[in-house]
């Protein structure tokens, strides 16, 4: 099995060390240790490593990462098929993500320009009337905290 440094997985990555180390602390990757204590890691490590960084780029929390990794077998570097099943299992999650996006870009552009951010009328603080129930944040871009009825 071949193990590179963690400069060189960043390097590859096209992150910072630190968010290898990062990662690494949440358990989303995983290291082992020369005899002078220096990490190293699995070359499969790399695709872990794209995956959390798309991940996070449309939004999805490290939690939720960390709970689809999971999913890829221990022991073994995850094959091409395992990381289609991960893909596929993932996508209704990924879709529910892109309606979020979508539903904050059509909102956003009421609000651009606007900036009053006001609880009681803004349709990104409070879509329909409705959010405050959900407690503060963006509710309208978090659905399971939206009022149904
Ligand atoms: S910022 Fe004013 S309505 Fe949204």
């Amino acid at each position: 099995m071949t193990h590179v440094t963690i400069g060189h997985l960043a390097e590859r990555a096209g992150v910072a060390t630190s968010a290898i180390r990062f990662y690494e602390s949440k358990g989303l990757i995983a290291s082992v240790r020369t005899a002078g204590n220096q990490r190293r890691y699995e070359q499969s490590t790399l695709r872990r490593v794209a995956f959390i960084r798309t991940a996070q780029r449309v939004g999805l929390s490290l939690e939720e990462i960390g709970e689809a990794l999971e999913t890829l077998p221990h022991g073994r570097a995850p094959t091409k098929s395992d990381w289609h099943r991960l893909s596929k299992a993932w996508r209704p999650r990924l879709d529910e993500q892109i309606e979020r996006i979508e539903r904050l870009r059509d909102r956003l552009d009421g609000c651009i320009g606007c900036g009053c951010l006001s609880l009681r009328t803004c349709a990104l603080t409070n879509p329909d009337d409705t959010a405050a129930e959900g407690g503060p944040g963006p509710v309208f871009l978090e659905p399971h905290r939206r009022r149904t009825t």
